[in-house]
């Protein structure tokens, strides 16, 4: 369940990478996965801008480039000082063009399931990235180039690369592995449609398209 509101924004941010140095790895992982979902999303966000796209851009690209050598070497300052500010970058984006169907869909997961959100978010990246992919390839393609996708760079290119990054990081469950039934997800769908970062998703879906959606990662 997400609290959203202007008083919760707050003055001032201290960015301090060095007290990240001690997170566990999955910690990492998770938090990770919701930097690479809050600049996808706002990317491809119908609200977002130019100003927002060179944030969004600049978020993937620190993220592709420091996951795993962070997860290798997790003290290692310079490392945790790119995800930080990849973090950085993604969280001005996604105030500014807000977010999409991952970050909506993985708030009522994690409201039901009790999970991490980045966690939430890992699972359901590639399955609404499927779903979104054809209202702007093109904008796809250029996170493709950051994410240094390499077999292809079509829809099922960035998938791929998508499912490849969430092995390596060791985030192998499917929904139903965490726990989740098939008579969960028409409520997981409700709070989806009235979850606000579903406003801004590339494509408005009916509640049936969450469904499918959640249905696809089972
Ligand atoms: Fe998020």
């Amino acid at each position: 369940m997400a609290i959203i509101s202007k008083k919760l924004v707050p003055d001032v941010a201290l960015i301090d990478p060095v007290i990240t140095t001690t997170m566990n790895s999955n910690m990492t992982v998770y938090t990770g996965f919701d930097i690479l979902s809050h600049s996808i999303e706002a990317y491809v966000s119908n609200a977002s801008s130019p100003i927002t796209d060179v944030h969004s851009i600049e978020a993937i690209k620190l993220f592709s480039s420091n996951i795993l050598p962070c997860i290798k070497d997790p003290k290692n300052p310079k490392f945790r000082g790119n995800l930080m500010l990849a973090s950085l970058h993604a969280g001005l984006v996604f105030s500014n063009a807000s977010l999409g169907l991952v970050n909506a869909m993985a708030h009522s997961l994690g409201g039901l399931m009790d999970l991490p959100h980045g966690g939430c978010n890992a699972l359901l990246l590639e399955h609404v990235v499927n779903f979104n992919y054809s209202s702007d390839p093109a904008r796809y393609l250029k996170i493709s180039q950051c994410i240094e996708v390499v077999d292809s760079t079509d829809k099922y290119g960035l998938i791929n690369a998508i499912s490849q990054l969430k092995i390596k990081t060791g985030v192998t469950q499917t929904l139903k592995e965490i726990g989740v039934r098939e008579n969960d997800i028409p409520q997981l769908a409700q709070k989806t449609m009235n979850d606000p970062c579903t406003i801004t998703n590339p494509v408005i879906p009916k509640k049936s398209d969450v469904e499918e959606i959640f249905k696809n990662a089972l």
